[in-house]
């Protein structure tokens, strides 16, 4: 691979690290596993290591995701919230125990750990002042979190003042709020028959208005079909890691008071008055306060033992009444932590050994067919339910494509291994041929779209199908989710469900016809009052102006993802120019084509196929007329177009995120470590480190906070630092 293959690479790693961060911690329903998570995330992190240059300090390698959302006061931590870094095996286990001992000077020593569960839950952090709970927050970004006080109270076991005399003055303590397995089951019964319920009722509805129309009628139905009853399945929350998160951000107390959650502690925050001087001290004196501290832990010398402790914990977790997605490993002497440091997101001085996936038998009682967006169809696999696997109930498994059912030759009526890393979308691994029964028959793919019943088109090495009807419905729906999304044209209120009311009841049929939507339409809507109505219809106003790759990427044009729709932004100044521009030019655009021979003709067919389209074109001159932003020239014009910023020390008035938001938006870049090509090292003249001194040898120009905010302000959007930030200092973590 080549440096502009690597950085293309990266870059695509990126973002869909950044997009699957932001399925999980804020939308909380994931789409790939853990394990699938962590890979991509490894993948970065190899590629970064080889190629220095290409390092970034805002790179989701080195970033804490954030589950940051609206409708809540973002409040700054005292101090901040860190990550922890994943090991999967002894081996890296060994290679964490042996560069704590380097970093420590402790090369012959042997470290002695605490080993604990890894709740599997939503990071909360809560502030104790002379005893009384005055504040508890989500986890955030890390530097700063969602004010979820109003909530605590869903938190069964968080006492709101602590016990006794002895507890410091300030505590701030971080911990897990999570759901009970019992809980979760609870809650996903009461759903399942709300939802089959109201099923019901909108079912028979439709039969009644049909019976109307033709004059004859079979009476009500008393039952749902499985399609029917698939659907709300699919539908339920998918697991108590999400219905925790999601329930913690409730703004409805009725639905909140309905919930219960529960909460450990496991690591001090900021804290006066009080000090341990060993990591095992903690859960007894959380105790003490009244405190829920871990429920298990034990002590282990050197990475041998450590893994013993690990493997009986693991032996035991699932007794446990919360899901546990690992151990966390401690060094139990806090009088080293300090010397340990920290990396750019989690100590050196503790380590997440994360559990591998949960695999079980089934049976494969039928395979089902979903269609995407794109017309991609993928076969699911419906299983006998497996309860307890990875924490949740299994019922489907992805079953990837045609080539891999063909390949492994899976049957219905087969029983499969089933492997579920973590959360989400569990895979069927293979057959157990030894349980075939006799009468299974090879699996025919079907010829026609389950959906529409148009004829399916095979492509691709790996029997990929699709359905070619661009009217098919699933397609139709996607096409609007994907314009709508949040890193598309960002329509709040226009998610799934939304999206399936207005293209049954209003005849949407293509992004542009949103456009068209009237309030007394929406009104019609079930569920749709005033006010949800006027926000959808203002969000939809809102995104009229967004910038031009939002849209590009928003058509949803076959194989140009995010990445490429800003780098078309950037090269074309508006809309038009990209329509009508030949293959070459497309073709020659900065990194089209790195990857292989024929890609760049792959993206640029796609994009002349695209627009050569009769319909799409329509639907482009409609969205003219609905006057969305068609141009480029804000993207290319700001006025720190092209200038690299780095920063060290501490800023007073933001963090750093905040920072790079207003680099970027005046059309700045950030970069991680001052080399030539830096435009401005912005510093607090307080911490002459690394990044002082290389720039001051490459004569960069040093900037003070004040300077920078100077140079971030603009005509149109002035920056005020937002009210919860506080006169302290916040220290970059690089
Ligand atoms: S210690 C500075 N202990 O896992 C120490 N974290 O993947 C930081 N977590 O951010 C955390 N159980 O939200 C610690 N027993 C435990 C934990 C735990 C779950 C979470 C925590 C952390 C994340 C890292």
């Amino acid at each position: 691979m080549d440096e502009i293959q690597a950085k293309q690479t990266i870059e695509r790693l990126r973002a869909e690290i950044a997009k699957h961060e932001r399925l999980y911690r804020i939308e909380n329903a994931p789409v790939i596993s853990d394990d699938e998570f962590d890979s991509l995330m490894r993948r970065l992190r190899a590629l970064e290591a080889e190629y220095p240059q290409l390092s970034r300090s805002d790179s989701p390698s080195s970033k804490i995701g954030s589950d940051l959302s609206e409708g809540f006061a973002t409040v700054r931590h005292i101090s901040p919230m860190l990550s922890l870094d994943n090991v999967f095996n002894l081996s890296e286990l060994e290679d964490f125990d042996e560069r704590l001992r380097k970093v420590l000077g402790m090369e012959s020593s042997t470290l002695e750990y605490c080993v604990e569960p890894k709740i599997d839950g939503a990071g909360i952090s809560a502030v104790y002042e002379n005893g009384n709970l005055v504040r508890l927050l989500t986890r955030g970004n890390g530097e700063e979190g969602d004010d979820i006080t109003a909530n605590a109270f869903a938190i069964k076991n968080l006492p709101l003042r602590l016990k006794g005399v002895r507890f410091p003055k300030l505590l701030e303590i971080r911990g897990e709020a999570y759901m009970t397995r019992a809980e979760f089951e609870r809650l996903k019964g009461i759903a399942r028959l709300d939802a089959m319920r109201k099923a019901l009722i909108k079912k028979n509805k439709k039969l009644e208005r049909d019976s109307l129309l033709s004059g004859f009628s079979n009476g009500p139905e008393d039952s749902l079909g499985e399609d029917e009853l698939r659907d709300i399945e699919r539908n339920l929350p998918a697991n108590p890691r999400n219905l925790a998160a999601g329930t913690l951000k409730l703004l409805d107390k009725s639905v909140l008071e309905a919930r219960s959650l529960m909460a450990i502690f496991y690591s001090l925050g900021a804290v006066e008055g009080f000090d341990i001087k060993e990591q095992s001290e903690l859960p007894r004196a959380l105790e003490a306060w009244g405190l829920p501290a871990v429920n298990w832990f034990a002590m282990a010398r050197g990475t041998e033992e450590a893994f013993e402790k690990i493997s009986e914990l693991e032996a035991i977790r699932n007794d446990f009444p919360y899901n546990t997605d690992g151990a966390v490993l401690k060094l139990n002497d806090c009088s080293l932590h300090a010397a340990a440091g920290l990396t750019s997101h989690a100590p050196r001085w503790a380590v997440a050994w994360k559990y591998r996936a949960q695999r079980a038998e089934t049976v494969l009682d039928s395979i089902t067919l979903q269609v995407g967006r794109t017309g991609v169809v993928t076969p699911v696999a419906e299983l006998e339910p497996i309860y307890g696997l990875s924490g949740t109930t299994v019922s489907r498994a992805t079953l990837h494509n045609a080539g891999y059912i063909a390949e492994k030759d899976i049957r219905v009526g087969d029983t499969v291994v089933v492997e579920k890393a973590g959360e989400i979308i569990p895979a069927v691994l293979g057959v157990v041929l030894s349980k075939r029964p006799e009468s299974s028959v090879p699996f025919e793919f079907p010829k026609t779209c389950p959906k529409c019943g148009a004829d399916l088109k095979k492509f691709g090495e790996k029997m990929l199908f699709r359905c070619p009807n661009m009217a098919c419905p699933p397609q139709v729906r996607g096409r609007i989710e994907h314009f709508a999304d949040r890193d598309c044209m960002d329509i709040r209120g226009l998610g799934k469900s939304v999206v399936d009311k207005l293209v049954e009841n209003l005849g949407v049929k293509d992004p542009s016809d949103i456009y068209f939507l009237t309030k007394e339409k929406l009104l019609t809507l079930d569920k749709f009052k005033e006010k949800s109505a006027e926000n959808l219809l203002a969000a939809i106003e809102k995104s009229k102006k967004a910038e031009l790759w939002r849209l590009i990427f928003g058509l949803g044009i076959l194989e140009i993802g995010e990445q490429f729709a800003k780098e078309l932004a950037r090269k074309f100044s508006n809309l038009d120019e990209l329509m009508n521009a030949d293959m070459e030019t497309i073709k020659q655009i900065d990194g089209m084509g790195a990857k292989s021979k024929d890609s760049p003709a792959v993206r640029a067919l796609s994009i002349k196929a695209f627009f050569d389209d009769p319909h799409n074109r329509a639907i482009i001159e409609k969205l003219r007329g609905a006057g969305l932003n068609f141009s480029s020239s804000n993207e290319t014009s700001g006025k720190l177009s092209g200038k690299i910023f780095v920063f060290t020390g501490t800023l007073k008035s933001m963090g750093r995120s905040e920072a790079k938001v207003l680099v970027e938006r005046l059309g700045g870049k950030t970069a991680g470590s001052v080399s030539s090509k830096t435009d401005f090292l912005v510093s607090d003249g307080a911490f002459e480190g690394e990044k002082f001194s290389k720039a001051k040898e490459l004569g960069i120009k040093i900037i003070g906070e004040k300077e920078f905010l100077e140079m971030v302000e603009d005509g149109n959007s002035k920056y005020t630092p937002s009210e919860n930030v506080k006169g302290e200092g916040q220290m970059f973590l690089f």
